[in-house]
């Protein structure tokens, strides 16, 4: 179905781009039925030399070429967006938005009657085509129209559906999750270091030890704790490491950090 769609992006930065090269990537989207504009016109005429899409110069324009319109622009100009938006929508395109925090009774309630809307979270390792993205649809989205938008966001990933009200949890958990993992990285290629490893070598060492966790986990589909037992011999060295996480209560540090970070989401959306 998305064979006979056009997609059209306003605003072309970080996300704009991942998704547009994901989309044409994986053969979703030919690049002449991908559109772009941007208020920096540097920006489309980069996107039109890069991933030969098509730029347009103002989102009435945009709006008009594309069945299916994206909002990748930041939270705080989502607002002079719709304004301008609001009234190129007669063909009754779908509106697909990844602006953090911004809830689908706004962008129903700033666009025409009817208007299918589908919200989305995605986050950063979209940037390289392994995303994890949750959507949620608006009154008017058809079961088609979702699965089209699951399709959009799994070239550059995972993608699941979740009722809106999770969204907020989901932000705490996966929107933010790779600033935590991150520091996760970071502190042990401190400590390879602080063991007299060198720098580059505990680098290449710790991401390969994530990467490589992380897929056998989902190929094997065991429970984290089955995976960690099974290499976790009697009186060896993955048990006093282990002893050591569990006295600093680890899991309760992350518990609550996932909690805090899903709280202020919900505190930047009413805001
Ligand atoms: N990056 C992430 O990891 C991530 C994760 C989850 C959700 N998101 C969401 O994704 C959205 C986009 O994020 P991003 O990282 O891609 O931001 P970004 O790199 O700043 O991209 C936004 C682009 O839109 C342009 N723009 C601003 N106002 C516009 C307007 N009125 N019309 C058309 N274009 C306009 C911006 O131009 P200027 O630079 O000139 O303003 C910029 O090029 C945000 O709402 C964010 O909450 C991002």
């Amino acid at each position: 179905m998305l064979r006979d769609q056009s997609i059209g992006f306003i605003g072309g930065g970080n996300m704009g781009e991942a998704l547009i090269s994901g989309l044409i990537a994986a053969s979703v989207f030919p690049a002449e039925k991908v559109f772009a504009h941007d208020v920096m016109p540097s920006r489309i005429q980069y996107l039109e030399k890069e991933l030969a899409i098509k730029g347009r110069s103002s989102i009435g324009e945009l709006a008009r070429s594309s069945s299916i319109i994206v909002l990748a622009v930041k939270p705080q100009v989502i607002s002079q967006v719709l304004d301008a938006l609001r009234e190129h929508l007669s063909h009754k395109p779908l509106v697909i938005s990844i602006a953090a925090g911004i809830a689908l009774s706004i962008l129903e309630g700033r666009l025409p009657d009817l208007t299918p809307v589908v919200r989305v979270m995605p986050n950063a390792p979209a940037l390289v085509g392994k995303g994890a993205s949750a959507l949620s649809r608006g009154k008017a989205v058809s079961t088609a129209q979702m699965e089209m938008s699951l399709a959009l966001f799994r070239a550059v990933g995972k993608a699941v559906e979740v009722e809106e009200k999770m969204m907020d949890t989901v932000t705490g958990l996966s929107g933010s999750g790779p600033a935590y993992v991150l520091l996760v990285i970071e502190a042990l290629i401190d400590a390879g270091v602080l063991m007299g490893l060198p720098r580059q070598t505990a680098r290449e060492l710790v991401i390969q030890t994530v990467v490589g966790t992380s897929m056998m986990l989902e190929s094997t589909g065991k429970h984290p704790a089955e995976l960690k037992d099974m290499i976790t011999s009697p009186g060896g060295t993955s048990i006093h490491g282990l002893q050591l996480l569990e006295s600093y209560s680890v899991r309760g540090a992350l518990m609550e950090c996932v909690e805090a970070a899903s709280r202020r989401s919900a505190e930047l959306g009413k805001g």
